[in-house]
């Protein structure tokens, strides 16, 4: 349990007296601190009575209750105090760059090598086909994709500063998408090793220091996993929801549990727009019409109505997508069918956000 979790269920907790402002933003919370199954919150009330002081802090400890792991030690303590403002995050943010920025969906999975950002390259291409104005920030850190998925390897960002001398870097602009990796920075081939903050930070970095202008999309190629650096991730940068990528064989069904409980967590919270089944069937290169399910059928939609979520598309396996990948020229450039399934997932997915 972090503190930012536990400040996250308490913003759950209401004052019925201040227009049903929450504890939190209303600054009470004191104080909080998390020991192995062990909870101790502090809420401050002014000097003049509170005549709701009993039911908040009763409030306040059914939500830890709510919300803790079963035989967590709870305690809620009480100090006189004048309320202090609301700290929001512990690193201020600044978010002027994506301020301009409609939609920030992310697109993630629970677990690593289910096509992620194969499908996060050629829907930000589609989406561009389609006339939105797209970016797209590879969020992983650990082993960035996108340079060579798009043919940018070894571009050098240009840097510039703003009016108040904060550096701000230009994203590197190819097949009508602004692109953003931490592998423009690195030599190719080179391992990049971050411990955890900084990993975190440098992900930061690559999305809230680059100069995106105005879009209609910010993709976020999230790295594999469901760990800290995600959660940290979603909380702090104003993302609007989320795309989930699988692959329909049903060992993938606890992956993809992770990945929905992730966005559904009550402090994170952010819609799931659908779910992408990649790889649904093989078809081969000189059969196109033919259709092999060899990761099994309708996997993909048995999840997403599992989870109750869309399924936005399907993309089936076939060698193009992999060659057109290595080669810098992702399908969705073109007319193929696979190339089309990518356009026609990016006019689902521009659906489901104006909805
Ligand atoms: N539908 C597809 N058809 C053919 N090859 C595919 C398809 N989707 C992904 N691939 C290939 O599978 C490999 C893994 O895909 P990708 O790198 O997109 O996965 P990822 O989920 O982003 O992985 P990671 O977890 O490492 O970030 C790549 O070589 C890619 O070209
Ligand atoms: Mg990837």
């Amino acid at each position: 349990m972090t503190e930012k979790e536990i400040l996250g269920w308490l913003e759950q907790v209401q004052h019925p007296g201040k227009e049903d402002k929450d504890i939190v933003s209303l600054g009470m919370v004191d104080a909080v601190h998390a020991d192995d199954g062990k909870i101790s919150v502090t809420l401050a009330f002014p000097k003049r009575p509170d005549p709701l002081k009993n039911y908040l802090v009763g409030a306040a400890r059914a939500a830890l209750y709510r919300n803790a792991p079963g035989g967590t030690d709870i305690e809620v303590n009480t100090v006189v105090k004048d309320p202090k403002p609301a700290r929001k995050t512990v690193m201020d943010l600044d978010l002027s760059q994506i301020n301009n920025v409609s939609h920030i969906i992310g697109i993630a999975s629970g677990k690593g090598g289910v096509g992620k950002s194969t499908v996060a390259v050629n829907l930000a291409i589609a989406l561009s086909r389609l006339g939105y104005r797209v970016g797209l920030a590879d969020a992983d850190v650990y082993g960035p994709s996108v340079p060579i998925m798009t043919g940018t390897e070894g571009a050098v960002p240009d840097a510039l500063q703003d009016e108040e001398g904060k550096e701000l870097i230009l994203p590197i602009e190819k097949y009508g998408v602004k692109w953003m990796s931490i592998g423009y920075f690195s030599q190719p081939g080179q391992a990049l090793i971050w411990r955890g903050p900084m990993a975190c930070n440098a992900l930061k970095q690559m999305i809230l220091q680059v100069q995106w202008g105005v879009l209609d999309f910010l993709l976020i190629d999230m790295p594999p996993g469901t760990g800290d650096i995600h959660i940290s991730l979603v909380g702090d940068i104003p993302m609007e929801g989320a795309v989930i990528v699988t692959t329909p064989q049903p060992v993938a069904l606890a992956d993809v549990e992770k990945g929905v409980n992730m966005f559904r967590n009550p402090s994170v919270n952010r819609p799931i727009f659908g779910l992408v089944e990649n790889m649904a069937w093989f078809t081969p290169e000189e059969h196109p019409d033919e259709r092999y399910f060899i990761f099994g059928r309708d996997g993909g939609a048995q999840m997403a109505s599992r989870f109750d979520i869309p399924l936005l598309g399907q993309i089936p396996l076939v060698q193009g997508i992999r060659e057109g990948g290595d080669a810098g020229e992702p399908v969705a450039l073109g007319t193929r069918p696979d190339g089309v399934a990518f356009l026609e997932l990016a006019g689902k997915l521009s659906d489901a956000v104006n909805r």
